[in-house]
C-alpha cells in the first residue's frame, strides 16, 4: 500500500499550529528558553506533540503519569494540563540544570505541586517507587540504549486501560537505512521488534513528530 504519511513541511507544521489551540504565554517562554540553551533545544517534543499528548491524557481520564526524559519540562507541562486538577505526574530526569527551567515554568503554570521530579538514572529511580505503583499514562523519552529496560521496567506498571508512549522511535528515518549501525539506531531498531512481538501488549507507531509508540495491555 503506498504511503499517506509525508514527512512535514516547514509551512505545514506552520498551518498545523495555527489551526490547533493556541500556545500560551507559558508554552512560548519554555519553548523560547529552552531554544536559548542551543542544539539540545532539539529533544523538546514538538508543540503539535504536545497538544496530542494533552488531548491523549485528557480523553484517557489520566490521574497518574510517569515520564522518563523530562529535559526542561515542556511534555510535561503538556501532560499535566491534559489529566487537570489533582492529578500527579513522577518525572525522572538525571539533569538538575535543564529541569530547573521546567520548574520555574510549572510554578508559573501553577501545577508544580502536581509534579514530583526525581533526578538521578531513571533505572534507579525506577527502582525506588513502590512495587505497586501503577500509571494511566507513561511516556518514554531518555536516553535510546536503555529504552528496553525502561520498557520492561513499566510495562508491570501500566493500570489496565492506560497507555504507553514512546518517542523517537522513527529516529529521523534512520531506521530503516540497513548501513546506520550507530549505537541508538541499533538500539532503536531492537527496541521496536521487540515491543512488535511483545504478546503482553498492543501498539502502533504513529508518524507525529520523530515517530511515537502508542502501547496498551492486550486484551486477555
Ligand atoms: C529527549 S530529552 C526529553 C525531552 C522532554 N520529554 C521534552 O519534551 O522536553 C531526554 C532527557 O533524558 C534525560 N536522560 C538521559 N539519560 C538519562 C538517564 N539515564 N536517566 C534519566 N534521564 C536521562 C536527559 O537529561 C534529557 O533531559
Amino acid at each position: 500500500m503506498a504511503p499517506k504519511s509525508f514527512l512535514l513541511t516547514e509551512q505545514l507544521a506552520t498551518y498545523l499550529l495555527d489551526h490547533s489551540a493556541p500556545l500560551d504565554p507559558i508554552e512560548r517562554s519554555l519553548i523560547a528558553t529552552t531554544a536559548e540553551l542551543g542544539g539540545v533545544a532539539g529533544m523538546q517534543i514538538a508543540p503539535e506533540q504536545g497538544r496530542f499528548m494533552g488531548l491523549l491524557a485528557s480523553l484517557l481520564g489520566a490521574r497518574t503519569a510517569l515520564e522518563i526524559g523530562t529535559f526542561t519540562g515542556y511534555s510535561a507541562l503538556q501532560l499535566v494540563r491534559g489529566m487537570g486538577p489533582g492529578s500527579t505526574l513522577t518525572c525522572l530526569d538525571v539533569s538538575e540544570e535543564w529541569t530547573s527551567i521546567g520548574r520555574a515554568h510549572w510554578e508559573r503554570a501553577g501545577i508544580s505541586d502536581q509534579i514530583e521530579l526525581l533526578l538521578g538514572p531513571a533505572l534507579s529511580s525506577l527502582e525506588t517507587l513502590p512495587a505497586d505503583q501503577r500509571f494511566d499514562l507513561i511516556f518514554i523519552d531518555a536516553d535510546k540504549p536503555n529504552y528496553l529496560a525502561y520498557y520492561e521496567a513499566v510495562v508491570p506498571r501500566l493500570n489496565q486501560g492506560g497507555v504507553l508512549l514512546v518517542d523517537n522511535v522513527l529516529w529521523h528515518g534512520q531506521i530503516t537505512d540497513p548501513s546506520d549501525t550507530s549505537e541508538h539506531t541499533v538500539a532503536i531498531r531492537h527496541f521496536n521488534d521487540h515491543v512488535a512481538a511483545d504478546p503482553r501488549t498492543e501498539s502502533t507507531i504513529l508518524p507525529i513528530g520523530d515517530g511515537l509508540t502508542m502501547v496498551r495491555l492486550a486484551r486477555s
